[in-house]
């Protein structure tokens, strides 16, 4: 019972009619929906809430782990670089192949780190996001000659292309890492001889950020998966091409942030094509909230 309505009637000895009863009872029914509906809203309200909290829980959870884990790991590395620099005495060939061993382990911890890191910051929106109208041709420039090296050595033959004067409305720093991530995937994911390209257009009111490498593509069971944290396809696996998974989760929580979308093309044996639009310079896009926050 949610709760009694009493009814006074100032004639005296007349019995309730029908109609009379029946409006009573019209009325106590909406006011008892109504109340029910206040009251599940409140519920929903407080769930919201604890949920933020345990949210924000999280995310704090991991920028002190994050925090916690690097100091300990720069001491590690410093100290096997010091190591293999002689600084602690002569050093065997076999001594030098297991510091090495090292060196590489401590790099994909790095790399998982910082990963985690930035997946956190993005998702609860707690890092400096910065939009403004940021030029693609310095985006696409800076991305393709921090990968440069690595495609040199590889054997890949790496172009990149931007009309100047293309702008769009975002955060340079995070654009920066989206085209770094998806270009180091092409590089990495494309054998010796290869190529990979990175091209930036304007179409249909977007600009185009397109990643194509000759690779070795993704399985057709494994192309729905892409986008999942630690996802990373069985071809991958095998080949036993290091990784955390967590490269193109950030790429999409990037884009979506951006108002943008991204869709992947790719082909076992042949390559991956990789394509992001994001909303031009004044196009008057709405950039999506942080994915869990809405
Ligand atoms: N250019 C590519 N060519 C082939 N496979 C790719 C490419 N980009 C991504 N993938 C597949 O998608 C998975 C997820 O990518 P990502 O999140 O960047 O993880 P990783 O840390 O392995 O680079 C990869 O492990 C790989 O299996
Ligand atoms: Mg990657």
């Amino acid at each position: 019972m949610l709760g009694i309505i009493v009814g006074e009637r100032f004639q005296h000895g007349r019995p309730w009619t029908r109609p009379e009863i029946d409006a009573v009872e019209s009325i106590a029914a909406d006011i008892g929906r109504g109340l029910h509906h206040a009251r599940l809203y409140e519920q929903e309200e407080r769930l919201v809430e604890e949920l933020k909290s345990v949210f924000d829980m999280r995310t704090e959870f991991f920028t002190t782990v994050a925090h916690e884990l690097r100091s300990p790991l720069a001491s590690i590395e410093g100290y096997v670089e010091m190591l293999g620099n002689g600084e602690g005495g002569p050093v065997t060939s076999d001594q030098q192949r297991m510091l090495a061993a090292i060196e590489r382990g401590a790099t994909r911890l790095r790399n998982l780190i910082d990963d985690l890191f930035t997946l956190a910051k993005l998702e609860s929106g707690t890092g400096t996001t910065v939009m403004g109208p940021v030029d693609l041709a310095g985006v696409v420039t800076g991305a393709a000659d921090a990968v440069r090296p690595s495609a040199a050595a590889g054997g890949l033959a790496l172009t990149s292309s931007c009309p100047p004067g293309l702008a769009v409305n975002g955060d340079a720093n995070q654009l920066d890492r989206l085209l770094i991530n998806l270009l180091s995937n092409a590089v990495k994911f494309t054998p010796g001889g290869g190529q990979v390209s990175v091209t930036a257009s304007a179409g249909g009111g977007w600009a185009v950020v397109t990643v194509r490498d000759s690779g070795i593509g993704i399985p057709e069971p494994d192309r729905g998966h892409l986008f999942s944290r630690f996802f990373r396809a069985s071809n991958a696996v095998e080949r036993r091409i290091p990784g955390t998974g967590l490269g193109l989760a950030i790429v999409q929580a990037i884009t979506v942030g951006h108002g943008g979308e991204v869709a992947v093309q790719s082909q076992e044996g042949t390559g991956t094509t990789v394509t992001v639009r994001l909303p031009l310079a004044g196009s008057g896009h709405q950039p999506a909230e942080p994915a869990d926050r809405r």
